[in-house]
């Protein structure tokens, strides 16, 4: 038996018992990488003789092509294997009882958004979305803020590479680009809320460069601040389920809005605890106030004959207060242990009848 068909029976023969796939690859190294068996045979063809290599030249490249071939078609085997068995053992048997405890738990921001959105859509607004990254033109410019307005420099702006035509895309700042995309896309009267993600450069245990909002606008013909102050009491006495709480409305200012202003509400801090709706302090949850006029017009709506307001909330923000919990970093840790402990019940859907939270 020549010495090419020897090697073939030996490397075929080693080729069928091997019981894994790194065995496999093991003897693939072996036959067919640099050094390889079959490769230090391909590479003797250069020192032949014209006559000698037409006659090895087709028997080792049909050696090589052999043996790659035998090769692929026992790893495929072997995959065959091995997939079956993990399907044996990861079988899942679906009619054993579930965990007394489940496990899942809600996020608190999941949590609030539900409250918040359950007690809005019942005072009548729909929920409407934008997207995380935004033109600086809506975050910005129709929000009554031209390039260096000196108000853009609050905002701590993640910028984006610039556009081929100059632009630089930002990751929104505020929920506020939502009103803009609103007011271009939909006829008034609309009432709506804009839950999600905004980002600042700013990171403490009050900050956290991905954070959450709310935004709520209303516009129509005959919308007015008693209308604003009406919603956000409602809202409040709500959502931290207290009825009637004491209320405060401070002159303020957004560029987007006019007049504006910072709602407070009423609590009690003696004794180190924070309880809302009672005592004689106040705390900051919101901004708010007129949609301005500029905005009105650069959104294509005539001010002159539409009006309509405008808030803005931090939902990190509100759910630390309600729930007590101190430090924001955690909520974006994914630390299990915290979430067991300021986790809401999987099942449990925020719901006016049903109760916001338990
Ligand atoms: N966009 C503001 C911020 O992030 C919050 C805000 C204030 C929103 C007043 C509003 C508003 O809609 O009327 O600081």
């Amino acid at each position: 038996m020549s010495d090419i068909e020897n090697l073939k029976r030996q490397i075929l023969a080693a080729v069928a018992q091997a019981k894994d796939e790194a065995a496999l690859e093991r003897l693939r190294v072996a036959a067919l990488g640099k050094k390889g068996s079959v490769s230090e045979l391909l590479k003797s063809l250069g020192t032949m003789s014209l006559e000698e290599r037409k006659v090895q030249g087709p028997l080792i490249n049909g050696l090589r092509d052999e043996i790659g071939e035998t090769i692929a078609a026992r790893k495929r085997a072997l995959e065959d294997v091995a997939l079956e068995a993990r399907l044996i053992t990861e079988r899942v048997d679906i009619t054993l009882p579930a965990p007394e405890f489940p496990r899942g738990m809600i996020h608190p921001i999941s949590q609030v958004e539900g409250e918040v959105t359950a007690i809005l859509a019942d005072l009548g607004f729909t929920v409407a979305q934008g997207p995380d990254v935004e033109s600086d033109d809506y975050n910005f410019t129709k929000l009554n803020m031209p390039p260096e307005h000196p108000a853009r420099q609050m905002h701590d702006t993640f910028y984006m590479k610039a556009q081929k035509d100059g632009s630089r895309p930002v990751l929104r700042t505020h929920t506020s680009p939502v009103q803009v995309r609103t007011m271009l896309g939909r006829k008034p009267p609309f009432r709506i809320i804009a839950p999600g993600r905004s980002y600042r450069c700013d990171s403490d245990a009050t900050h956290s460069p991905m954070f959450h909002q709310i935004e709520g606008l209303v516009i129509d013909e005959e919308t007015h601040l008693g209308h604003l102050k009406w919603v956000l009491e409602e809202f409040c006495s709500a959502f931290f389920e207290v009825p009637n709480v004491g209320m405060r409305f401070r002159p303020s200012y957004f560029p987007f809005t006019e007049p504006s202003m910072e709602v407070d509400i009423q609590c009690d801090r003696s004794g180190g605890q924070l309880r809302l709706g009672e005592g004689s302090d106040w705390l900051e949850i919101a901004g708010a106030g007129m949609v301005h006029p500029n905005v009105l017009k650069m959104c294509g709506l005539d001010p002159a004959r539409y009006q309509g307001f405008a808030f803005g909330m931090g939902l990190d923000r509100i759910a630390m207060l309600k729930y007590g919990i101190p430090d924001l970093r955690p909520f974006f840790e994914s630390d299990l242990r915290w979430l067991h402990h300021y986790g809401f019940a999987a099942l449990d859907i925020p719901s006016l009848e049903g109760g916001l939270s338990r």
